[in-house]
C-alpha cells in the first residue's frame, strides 16, 4: 500500500524547469557569447546547480576559478530569479493540484524531493507550502540526483520507509535517483527519455493516482 509520495518540483508541479534552461542560456550568452544546444537543457534538468555548471564549462571547455565558479552561480540564479518574477498560482501544471488533494484525502503523506534551493519560495509563491508535510533540504544532502539521497531523506522526513513510497519525476536523473532509492518510479515525459522509470505518464495531466496504486508492486 502506498503511505508518502516524493516529488520533484521543477517539470512536475510547475513549468519553471524551462525558466532554468533559459537562465542558463543567457549566462553562457552575457558570459562567453556562445549558445548551448537545446539538446543540452536534459542533461541540467533535475542536476543541482554547482552539477549543471559544471558540467556546463565542462562542454564549453572553458577554464574558470573557485571564485569566479561561485559569481557564475549567483548570477544564474538572479537571472532564473527574474524568470519566476509572475509566477502564480496559475502556473501549478495541470492535474497537480486534484493530485495532491486525492493523496490527502487518502492520508498519504506528501514530502518534496528536489535539487532546488529555491524551492520553499516557489511553492510558496504557488500557493501550495500547505499542501507538502515536509520539504527536503538539498543543501542538507550529500550528493545530487541522479543519487538515492534526496529521495531517501524526504521519505525519512514524513517517517515512510522508501518502499512504501512513490517518487514523481520529469528527468532522466531523477528517475535515476527513484530507482537508486528503491522508491516506485513514477515518470512524467517521453518513453525515449524516461524509459527506466516504473510507470510513465506523457504529461501531469496524465497523472492518475488509480492507476499508481494499480501498478505499486
Ligand atoms: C532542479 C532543476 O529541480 O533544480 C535543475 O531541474 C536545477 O535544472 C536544480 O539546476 C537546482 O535548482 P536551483 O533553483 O537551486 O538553482
Ligand atoms: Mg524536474
Amino acid at each position: 500500500m502506498i503511505k508518502g509520495a516524493l516529488f520533484d518540483l521543477d517539470g512536475v508541479i510547475a513549468d519553471t524547469s524551462r525558466y532554468h534552461f533559459q537562465a542558463w542560456q543567457q549566462l553562457v550568452q552575457s558570459q562567453w557569447q556562445k549558445k548551448l544546444p537545446a539538446t543540452f537543457e536534459q542533461q541540467t534538468k533535475g542536476v543541482s546547480r554547482t552539477d549543471s555548471l559544471q558540467k556546463i564549462i565542462t562542454f564549453l571547455q572553458i577554464n574558470v576559478t573557485e571564485e569566479e565558479f561561485n559569481n557564475l552561480l549567483a548570477i544564474k540564479n538572479k537571472m532564473y530569479l527574474r524568470l519566476l518574477a509572475d509566477l502564480t498560482p496559475a502556473n501549478i501544471l495541470p492535474g497537480i493540484t486534484t493530485l495532491l488533494s486525492n493523496l490527502r484525502h487518502q492520508k498519504i503523506k506528501i514530502a518534496l524531493a528536489s535539487a532546488s534551493q529555491n524551492a520553499p519560495l516557489i511553492l510558496k509563491k504557488l500557493n501550495l507550502l500547505s499542501s507538502f508535510d515536509y520539504l527536503a533540504d538539498p543543501t542538507k544532502v550529500k550528493a545530487g540526483k541522479p543519487a538515492p539521497d534526496i529521495f531517501l531523506e524526504a521519505a525519512a522526513g514524513i517517517k515512510i520507509h522508501p518502499q512504501d513510497c512513490f517518487g514523481l519525476e520529469d528527468s532522466i536523473a531523477g528517475i535515476d535517483a527513484i530507482n537508486a532509492a528503491e522508491v516506485f518510479s513514477v515518470g512524467v515525459g517521453s518513453q525515449t527519455e524516461l524509459h527506466a522509470a516504473n510507470l510513465l505518464f506523457a504529461t501531469t495531466n496524465d497523472i492518475s493516482l488509480d492507476t499508481i496504486e494499480q501498478k505499486f508492486k
